[in-house]
């Protein structure tokens, strides 16, 4: 009767030690992806500078770009270097627009991005170039360099994992004793 109970929680334990090593795992990387809302507050419209708002931001391979606007006037094109600079709209290489006046754009290429809105705004500045790099690697891949890094940078994998290890310790050891 009890060596059954017994069992029915270890093998409960066992599942739930499972699950959290899993999480654990899967947070190792410790990088996540952004989702840019360009122009922040303001959204995509007029009167703003997207050069401006892009200067002091990294865009990585996994983020996405998220584009607020009036569905009723403008658009989210994406077009080549040329027709960025010239504002043509007429062949984009991309049309990102749905209709909601909410698009996504998945960044999963690093390469240059460049976004016009058509309709004539994009003479306006509704006009944004980015450049999508790859992550850069996590801290704990370069210990050489560890020197510069405080221990706040240690990724949260690295101290979720031996901690999963012991709270499963301890039950172990509670259960056998119970
Ligand atoms: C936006 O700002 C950049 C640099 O901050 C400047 O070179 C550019 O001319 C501005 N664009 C507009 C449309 O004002
Ligand atoms: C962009 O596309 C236009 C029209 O298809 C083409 O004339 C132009 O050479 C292209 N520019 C680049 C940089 O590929
Ligand atoms: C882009 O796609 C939307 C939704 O399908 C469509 O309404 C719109 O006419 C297209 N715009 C261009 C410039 O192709
Ligand atoms: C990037 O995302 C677009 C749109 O979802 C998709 O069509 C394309 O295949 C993706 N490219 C890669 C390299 O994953």
């Amino acid at each position: 009767m009890e060596g059954v109970k017994r069992g029915t929680g270890y093998l409960s334990l066992t599942m739930v030690v499972g699950v959290l090593m899993c999480a654990a795992v899967v947070m190792v990387p410790g990088v996540s992806a952004t989702r840019w809302t360009v122009g922040g507050n303001m959204g995509w419209t007029t009167n703003f500078n997207y050069t401006t708002w892009a200067m002091d931001k990294h865009f990585y391979n996994g983020d996405w770009l998220f584009f607020v606007y009036d569905r009723n006037q403008m658009n989210v094109l994406e077009v080549n270097k040329t027709d960025y600079e010239t504002c043509n709209s007429d062949h984009p290489l991309h049309n990102w627009t749905t209709g909601a006046g909410r698009d996504v754009i998945p960044l999963n290429v690093t390469r240059h991005y460049y976004i016009i809105s058509g309709k004539g705004f994009c003479y306006g500045g509704m006009k944004l170039a980015i450049l999508v790099e790859n992550p850069p690697p996590p801290p704990t891949s370069s210990p050489l360099n560890n020197t510069n890094s405080s221990p706040s940078s240690i990724s949260r994998g690295k101290i979720v994992l031996p901690m999963v290890f012991a709270i499963g310790a301890v039950w172990d050891t509670f259960l056998r004793f119970w």
